[in-house]
């Protein structure tokens, strides 16, 4: 009898060693590698056969929608047959709610599958009913074995599947625990096969836990087409989901919701939410429009300046890049003769956004502004500058400052506008 081989797998990366590990070569996570079997080779049976590019077809057309538009924009427009789409996140954000809620909206197609391995099909009743989901099209199955539910999804022949969560379920073939890196990958996989063969959208749940505990769904990302993360701060009640990779759409596109007594409710006008509790004439407090896929969203960014107590300043970046703060910093202090080596920092993006673009500088230094600080101090001109001065005339904002390089191509707008060449000029303007 031939021995089934043995590999240890790091669960924090997927790095696999014939020999158990203390320390990960690859991630240098310790203490990290588990006891897997090796993967099933996949044996060929036909090969595919070439086909001239400009003889293929498709249909662009087979997109549905979820009726939740945040949803649909954050997926590219809505659903894609036979596509899997990852949605990632802290437990207790709100996957299973979404997703819930999404299922109500494709039930127009027919049979939708609710996969449960977290929770009894009372505690998603109890859901549903505080949801007000009624159908008779979705069928919850309590399920945590891949051969079981594949074999489900065969009879029932849904039109839609859920999986919640990829860490409960395992493949009966495969002798490592659930959540385990080897697991959540073969379990993932064949889920696809399943999905791409009948043409089936699935959603793939998956935790986003702490390093190590268990392998989170990033090891999932490059199997998926596409992957969406559901972020907020639990102290808030807004939810953002994020596409970070799409092969169906743009990335960057992002959902705005609320979390309600009834569920998740859209937003429609996420500025507006942003800045509802906005201070006005408070000293580090500032709006900036920052773009986010190719929607103008105004923000508050809050900062906090006080002297160290301790040897070392702090630098405290929530909702913005650390790193950049500290080179930030850096340009006040040696640009403008700043001498903040004595202050501790904090920044904040209020209402739990993150922001990644080099775009919100000038906001993070500064006042009602936005511009992309060079690392000399200069205000350098950023894209899709009239999308942004659209949307703080919109919201109210009768001034703002710009790069000066954008002045020049934008139009008559309702807003005023004066330009600055550097963070100097800026400062100068916005406060003497
Ligand atoms: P849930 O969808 O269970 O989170 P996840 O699947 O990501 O773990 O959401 C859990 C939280 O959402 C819980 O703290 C309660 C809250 N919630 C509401 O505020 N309103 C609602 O209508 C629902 C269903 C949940
Ligand atoms: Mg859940």
């Amino acid at each position: 009898m031939s021995r089934q081989k043995i590999i240890y797998q790091c669960q924090g990366c997927g790095y696999a060693s014939p020999r158990w590990l203390g320390r990960c070569p690859d991630c240098g996570a310790w203490n990290s590698f588990v006891e897997e079997a090796s993967f099933t080779k996949l044996k060929k049976q036909d090969t595919a056969a070439p086909v001239i590019l400009s003889d293929v077809t498709h249909s662009t057309g087979e997109r549905h929608s979820t009726d939740i538009k945040e949803f649909d924009r954050a997926l590219g427009g809505g659903v894609v047959k036979g596509s899997v789409v990852l949605i990632g996140g802290d437990p207790g954000i709100g996957k299973s709610t979404l997703l819930l809620q999404a299922l109500k909206g494709l039930t127009k197609l027919g049979k939708v599958l609710y996969v449960s391995g977290e929770e009894s099909p009372e505690q998603i009743k109890i859901r549903a009913d505080r949801l007000k989901v009624r159908s008779d099209n979705i069928i919850l199955l309590p399920e945590t074995s891949l051969e079981g539910i594949i074999s489900v999804a065969q009879n029932v022949a849904p039109n839609a599947i859920v999986i919640d969560s990829i860490q409960t379920i395992f493949s009966l073939e495969l002798p490592s625990a659930p959540g385990s890196v080897g697991q959540i990958r073969e379990c993932a996989t064949k889920l696809m096969f399943f999905a791409k063969k009948y043409g089936v959208p699935l959603f793939i749940i998956g935790h986003v836990t702490k390093e190590g505990a268990i392998a989170g769904p990033r090891v999932l990302e490059h199997i998926v087409d596409t992957v969406l993360y559901f972020e907020g701060d639990k102290g808030t009640p807004f939810r953002i989901l994020r596409a970070v990779k799409n092969r169906f759409g743009s990335t960057n596109e992002i959902g705005v919701f609320e979390m309600q007594e009834a569920g998740l409710k859209e937003v429609d006008n996420p500025s507006q939410l942003f800045l509802s509790e906005r201070p006005i004439n408070v000293p580090g407090s500032v709006v900036t429009a920052s773009v986010e896929g190719t929607r103008p969203l105004l923000v508050e960014i809050q900062a906090l300046v006080s002297a160290t107590n301790y040897g070392v300043p702090r630098r405290t970046a929530l909702g913005v890049d650390y790193n950049r703060i500290n080179l930030l910093v850096a340009v006040l202090d040696k640009r403008l003769g700043m001498h903040l080596s004595g202050a501790d920092i904090f920044v904040n993006v209020v209402g739990g956004m993150k922001i990644d673009e080099p775009a919100v500088d000038m906001a993070i230094i500064a006042a009602i502004v936005f511009g992309e600080v060079g690392l000399s101090g200069e205000l350098r001109a950023i894209s899709q500058a009239e999308v942004r001065v659209r949307e703080a005339s919109k919201f109210g904002l009768k001034k703002g400052l710009i790069p000066a390089g954008n002045l020049n191509n934008l139009k008559e707008q309702d807003i005023e506008l004066i330009g600055a060449k550097n963070v100097e000029e800026a400062l100068e303007i916005l406060f003497f």
